[in-house]
């Protein structure tokens, strides 16, 4: 199994964003707690930050035929891009949505998500966890799978 995940826009300053509302761990510490994880589950696991939407779709669609699974935090892409959510409704590969607060606490903008309609589930508001979370609900889903 060849999982993906996805950090949309600002996650790259995790550590120092907002810790009252992410955390205080960075990126690269959520990718090491990840990578950890998925070692021991014996899955292979890639990692990818951009900022840019455009980037974000490129991402998806070069994951058709590579990856199993994709954990992707769209970030603020998740209230406004119809263009992400198009990529993954096309690429076909099971997604599990992720965010570290929780978006239906927060402004009326954060509490509609463009992503989770065509996600297999959402995990809002575990701060890392949620990453860890989405990452065996994956996993768990493929076991689920028959073939
Ligand atoms: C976020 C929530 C979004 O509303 C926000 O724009 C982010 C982070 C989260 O992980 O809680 O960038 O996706």
């Amino acid at each position: 199994m060849n999982i993906l995940v996805i950090h949309g826009p600002n996650l790259n300053l995790l550590g120092r964003r907002e810790p009252d509302h992410y955390g205080i761990l960075t990126l690269d510490m959520i990718n090491a707690l990840l990578q950890e994880a998925a070692q021991k589950a014996r899955i292979a696991i890639s990692f990818y930050q951009s900022n840019a939407e455009g980037e974000l779709v490129d991402a998806v669609q070069k994951a058709i035929g590579v990856f199993d699974g994709i954990v992707i935090n769209p970030g603020a892409y998740t209230h406004t891009s119809i263009a992400l959510r198009d990529a993954i409704l096309a690429a076909g590969i099971p997604v599990v949505e992720v965010h570290l607060s929780n978006i239906y606490c927060r402004e009326d903008f954060r509490q509609h998500s463009y992503i989770s309609g065509v996600a297999l589930g959402v995990i809002s508001g575990f701060r890392e966890q949620s990453y860890l979370l989405g990452l065996q609900a994956l996993i768990a889903h493929a076991d689920r799978k028959p073939g």
